[in-house]
């Protein structure tokens, strides 16, 4: 599915304020895979997390989604890939507080083109998949850290995606919902979803099949 060769990128190329926050990444991934990757603050994980969902572009090497070089594709072909096969979950959720879990998770199928009812149907069934259908009306900003986390989740999958990357989904739950969070994404890869997550926390690393480490932008398969 992906298929990176020699990937670098360096921020504020030539400016003066250079920071090389990946270096040379080799990384293949195949379809149904759970990876996760582990490395200190700053060693360039978020970095490569919106490289591989197309929301930054490398500065050097190559990378293919499904085929498609994503660094030279069209915005038109880059938006769709990212809009309909590739889910993600940002660091900070980038949830609209105000507006209802329900709301928030229709909001990819409405841009999309989706009509209301249909829109609201099929949000209604990816929050009831990842266990919190009952929340559907309740606006995000008075919800729990681990229920946003799963409308995050939701938002990311409701367009049948086949890759899901998340920065960090763990970050703000205590261990219990960690680890329910983590039962929520194996559930998932069984039904054949390919996960890739980012994340301090060793324990949440562990549960994924495959396991790399970035240490100051250069990356190494750990296990798996
Ligand atoms: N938009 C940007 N402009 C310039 N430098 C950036 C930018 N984003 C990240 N960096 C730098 O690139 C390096 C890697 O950052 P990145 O956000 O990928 O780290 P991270 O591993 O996700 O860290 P954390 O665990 O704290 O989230 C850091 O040195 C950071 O300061
Ligand atoms: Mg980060």
């Amino acid at each position: 599915m992906i298929s990176l060769k020699g990937v670098s990128k360096v921020y504020n190329m030539g400016k003066g304020t250079e920071t090389r926050a990946l270096r040379d990444v080799d990384l293949q991934v195949f379809d149904g895979d759970f990876i996760s990757i582990t490395g200190p603050s700053g060693s360039g994980k978020s970095t490569l997390l919106h490289i591989l969902a197309g929301l930054d572009r490398q500065t050097a090497g190559e990378y293919l989604f499904d085929g498609v070089d994503m660094a030279r594709a069209s915005d038109s072909l880059r938006c769709r890939l990212r809009n309909q096969r590739i889910g993600i979950v940002l660091q900070d959720f980038g949830l609209l507080g105000d507006d209802t879990a329900l709301e928030n998770v229709m909001l990819p199928l409405v841009i999309g083109g989706v009509r209301g009812r249909e829109a609201r149907a099929r949000a209604k069934s990816v929050l009831e998949e990842v266990g919190i259908g009952e929340f559907a009306g309740k606006k995000v900003n008075e919800l729990s850290g681990g229920q946003r986390q799963r409308v995050a989740v939701a938002r990311a999958l409701v367009h049948d995606a086949k890759l899901l990357l998340a920065d960090e989904p763990t970050g703000a739950l205590d261990s219990g919902n960690a680890s329910a969070l983590m039962d929520l994404f194996e559930r998932l890869n069984a039904g054949g979803l390919t996960i890739i997550t980012v994340t301090h926390n060793m324990a949440v690393a562990e549960r994924a099949a495959t396991s790399y480490s970035i240490v100051d932008g250069v990356i190494r398969l750990e296990r798996g």
